[in-house]
């Protein structure tokens, strides 16, 4: 892929960027540049280019805004202590994007092309990933969506991929907390056959009432189930779940309808060498009510690139409650400890997670 560069005459200035940076937040400040390159079915992917961040002009008919014909990713680059910039897992995100292509009728763009974007991009906007300390780092959001105006339903025969990035500040503020989790039983995220594993807009959109209803119950996150019995445990709205038995097993639901995490998978591949075994299967809410009852579930957590993993603390439903802790959990917390000190690295990257960026 060749990319031409122009470069931005409005960057933001060195006190402004120490200002942004100091205090990041998420998703509320974007670097000086974005990556674009669109797609024809004559002749696929063209015009790649790093160009100032602005807004998009699109025609009111732009197949996106109707049909929903869209994907994206959701990954990070890190700052190590040596000043290096890093990505953690970036061909597994390049991966997911061509299965949530496949879903979404879209064209794929090539594990190599996908990678070459985010780091051309994170190379023009280097100065932008933040100083290591409180895990914060530069978010970065590749996203792919149906640019054609046409108001036939049809996959468009015009598709634009784009790259930006915002820095982000450490998940917990105040230190790690425990979400508070809200059981829908009105609601669920994903059916059979549907885009439950891809990572495309209409499942967050899908998923806002819900969050809604969380929100009014006093609850942090939304727990969904599977749709066909209403029985087995998915995921959270923006993450997925472990369940931590007091034998060492650590158990993550498996129904083929959720997305599945890099961080997830990342645990998996860790767990061994935490002395965690893991089980990747149906989970029922019964078997999570019944097992922290008995005290065979010690600690439940969430996990997802945004606030890597996070304990669980109560879980709340129409007419019920399970009370869940206050402090994270030792298991939860060495979990995240050793995925951490990876991404940062601090500790080594036994499996050539990193790529090196800059
Ligand atoms: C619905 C959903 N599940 C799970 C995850 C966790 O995925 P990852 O670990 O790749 O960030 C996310 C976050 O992107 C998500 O949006």
């Amino acid at each position: 892929m060749q990319i031409t560069t122009t470069l931005s005459d409005h960057a933001v200035d060195d006190a402004r960027l120490a200002e942004i940076l100091a205090n990041p937040g998420f998703g509320v400040n974007f670097t000086d540049h974005m990556f674009t390159v669109e797609w024809t079915p004559a002749d696929g992917w063209h015009g790649a280019r790093i160009t100032p961040y602005g807004p998009l002009t699109l025609d009111p008919a732009t197949a996106v805004l109707h049909y929903a014909q869209e994907i994206f990713e959701g990954m990070k680059a890190y700052r190590h202590e040596d000043g290096s910039i890093w990505t953690f897992r970036a061909e597994a995100n390049a991966e997911r994007m061509v299965r949530s292509a496949h879903r979404l009728a879209l064209p794929v763009l090539e594990v190599p092309d996908f990678l070459e974007a985010v780091e051309a991009l994170v190379r023009v906007d280097q100065r932008w990933v933040p100083d290591p300390e409180g895990e914060k780092s530069l978010y970065i959001r590749p996203f792919m969506f149906a640019s054609e105006a046409f108001l036939g339903v049809r996959p468009a025969h015009h598709i634009t991929f784009m790259v930006i990035c915002s820095p982000a500040g450490a998940y917990f503020a105040k230190g790690i907390k425990p979400v508070n989790l809200w059981l829908s039983t009105d609601y669920t995220r994903a059916g059979r056959g549907g885009m439950g594993a891809a990572k495309t807009g209409g499942n967050y959109a899908s998923s806002l009432v819900a969050q809604q209803q969380a929100s009014a119950q006093g609850c942090d996150q939304v727990v969904f189930l599977d749709a066909q019995e209403g029985r087995y445990i998915e995921e959270l709205g923006g993450m997925n779940l472990y369940f931590v038995y007091r034998d060492g097993r650590i158990v993550t639901p498996e129904t083929g309808t959720i997305l599945e995490g890099i961080t997830r998978s990342s645990i998996m591949a860790l767990a061994g060498s935490l002395g965690l075994r893991v089980e990747e299967r149906r989970f029922g809410i019964d078997e999570w009510r019944e097992g922290a009852a008995s005290g065979e579930i010690v600690e439940v957590f969430a996990c997802g690139t945004a606030a890597v993993v996070t304990p669980v603390g109560s879980l709340k439903w129409d007419g019920g409650e399970l009370p869940g802790v206050t402090e994270p959990g030792p298991i939860t917390m060495q979990v995240r400890k050793a995925l951490v000190d990876i991404q940062f690295g601090r500790a080594e990257d036994t499996h050539g997670w990193m790529r090196r960026v800059c």
